[in-house]
């Protein structure tokens, strides 16, 4: 959500490098983008424009011509303001001087936008953010500009993370609280990037500090110093060397990465699995010592997590409770220092997820983790941590992180019930599986379908016991790309409402597992059916109820992971048959750096 960059170092083309690495902070954000840059003359030079960076090549920006040794930049997901180039970023201070780029959300911007009116400053935009850069001035004005920024931050509430360079000062100053920043150190001497995440920057170093809450970074020629924002006491950090994947982070032979991370999960479902058994084993255990696990996620990962409740409940007889990472504040009068917190997440930056845990932490609560993103805040403040190893995940709607979550979650049932070993069999056979499943021919199989039913407005998903949560799952995968009205439903809950909905031709996938579950669900499908739906079947074996089969493997216990894939192969599908780009929905981000 928003992406921002920096540089400043000995390089004289500075804003190109943000250009090229706001390129690949786009998936956080892609509504409108924008860089400053202070050129030889000391001008600080600014270009911003509605629209996608990356279909801004034949712009050829202005600043592109200057020599510039320190630039900022960014790509933003609108939250206060709409999408204008006025309320893009960077934005400038009233004189001119300052330029700032902004992530996240200052909450009392209100009333400090009225007091700096009163002051005398102008506002161009509606964003929240001018009022950082402008309470900057107003203090940069009394004290300079290091501790001016110092001096604003104490008076920001909310969660933000921002960049701000003068026109004076061969200078970058950085601060956060809840919303990411990455400082890249090298490899030329005095040379320093900052990123919202570390493919801002990892064409040029994998060494990197990290900023953490309530901190900030001042860099200049002298190296780079770090500040507790509160105390404004120093802070001693190490740099720590990166191991990064960059090949599997290119489109390489696919048209989207939609459907190359797809395609990924030939192999990304064993590299899940093959994990330390004693990581698996130890969390496994703290879930077992544990006075109440709570699961959470948002989105797609929020569906993980429900799947996860339904898995320990199965396999290990467990109760874990469910909840969404922004609905979770509302149990914590039941959380205590024996309780377990078990979050969900790729990107590992979702705020909703992560004030979860600090409402958690204040309660003594202990946190697990299982995340894409090994940087992450999340993987870095949890007290265990689980990789998925799914490689960098880049299209906004998740694929492959998730049928990797969920078989990290599947594991961990298994490890409570003292049965790990016929987890990772089970999860073996249905990673082969899934490669014999994604061939052209089975592709093609549901691109017919899709181009069947690419005109309809709604679409209904049912599923049972395991595969509820992937019901649900579906009608976000087909809403975020598709842009079809789609709705998933448990089997049984229909004839309690939703079977209102249901008109001729109305396509309905039912997701039909080859267990218990298997005869109510037909029932389910069947009761549509009567009604005039268009019943798709996701199932191991055909039934005469079905109008189109999409078969898939039969996977036991693993049957939520092999039946969302078809239907994430469907939501790609219907994405192209619409002209849509399912790499960069609209009003969507990857990465949800605000509440
Ligand atoms: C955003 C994305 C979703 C994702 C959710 C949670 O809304 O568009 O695809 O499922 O965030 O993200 P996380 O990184 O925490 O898994």
């Amino acid at each position: 959500m928003c992406g921002i960059f920096g540089y400043l170092g000995p390089q004289n083309n500075a804003s190109e490098m943000a250009i090229d690495g706001l390129k690949n902070l786009e998936y956080r954000g892609y509504d409108s983008w924008g860089v400053a840059c202070k050129n030889e003359n000391g001008d600080l030079l600014l270009e911003k424009h509605i629209g996608k960076i990356s279909e801004a090549d034949d712009l050829r920006p202005e600043i592109l011509d200057s020599i510039n040794h320190l630039a900022i930049g960014h790509s933003r997901w609108a939250t206060h303001g709409g999408v204008t180039d006025q309320n893009a970023h960077p934005h400038l201070s009233h004189s001119g001087n300052i330029a700032l780029v902004h992530n996240g959300i200052v909450e009392n911007y209100v009333e400090l936008r009225e007091e700096l009116k009163k002051d005398g400053f102008e506002f161009k935009s509606e964003t929240d953010t001018e009022t950082i850069v402008h309470l900057i001035e107003k203090y940069v004005s009394e004290v300079g500009f290091e501790e001016g920024v110092k001096k604003a931050v104490k008076r920001l509430e909310g969660r933000y993370a921002f960049l701000a360079i003068h026109k004076e000062e061969e200078k970058m100053i950085a601060a956060r609280t809840g919303s990411p920043l990455i400082v890249g150190v090298g490899p030329l001497d005095n040379e320093y990037f900052l990123g919202s995440d570390v493919p801002a920057f990892y064409k040029h170093t994998k060494r990197v500090m990290y900023l953490d809450d309530e901190q900030m970074v001042i860099i200049d020629n002298s190296g780079i110093r770090f500040f507790n924002t509160k105390t404004d006491e120093a802070i001693e950090k190490r740099v720590v060397e990166l191991t990064l994947d960059i090949e599997s982070a290119e489109k390489g032979k696919y048209a989207h990465f939609m459907l190359k991370e797809i395609m990924e999960q030939k192999d990304t479902l064993s590299r899940a699995i093959n994990q330390e058994p004693e990581l698996i084993e130890g969390m496994a255990q703290a879930i077992e010592d544990a006075r109440g696990t709570f699961l959470i996620g948002c989105g797609t990962a929020g569906k993980v997590a429900l799947t996860g409740s339904y898995l320990f409940s199965r396999i290990a007889k467990k109760h874990v409770n469910f909840t969404f990472g922004s609905e979770f504040a509302s149990y914590q009068d039941f959380l205590t220092d024996k309780t377990l917190l078990l979050s969900i997440s790729q990107s590992g930056e979702t705020a909703d997820t992560l004030e979860a845990i600090e409402v958690a932490q204040k309660k003594g609560v202990k946190i697990a983790s299982i995340v894409n993103v090994e940087s992450s805040t999340m993987a870095r403040i949890s007290d265990l941590v689980i990789p998925i190893k799914a490689g960098p995940e880049k299209a906004v709607a998740s694929t492959k992180a998730t049928t990797s979550q969920m078989a990290i979650l599947t594991l961990l049932a298994y490890a409570c019930a003292g049965k790990l070993n016929e987890g990772q069999q089970l999860l073996a056979a249905t990673a082969g599986k899934i490669n014999d499943m994604l061939n052209p021919r089975y592709e093609d199989h549901i691109k017919a379908l899709a181009d069947k039913i690419v005109d309809v407005e709604s679409m209904y998903i049912i599923g049972k016991g395991l595969n509820y949560p992937m019901a649900l799952e579906a009608a976000i995968k087909l809403q975020e790309v598709s842009y079809i009205h789609a709705e998933g439903f448990a089997g049984g809950e229909l004839k309690h409402g939703p079977i209102a909905l249901i008109t001729e031709g109305v396509p309905c996938i039912a997701i039909v597992a080859n267990d218990e579950t298997r005869s109510d669900i037909l029932s389910n499908a069947m009761e549509i059916k009567a009604r005039g739906g268009y019943i798709i079947g996701v199932s191991p074996e055909n039934s005469e109820i079905f109008d189109y089969w999409i078969k898939v493997p039969d996977a036991g216990n693993a049957s939520p992971i092999v039946n969302i894939i078809p239907i994430q192969i469907l939501a790609y599908h219907l994405a192209i048959g619409r002209e849509n780009n399912p790499d960069m929905p609209r009003n969507l981000a990857k990465s949800v750096t605000v509440k």
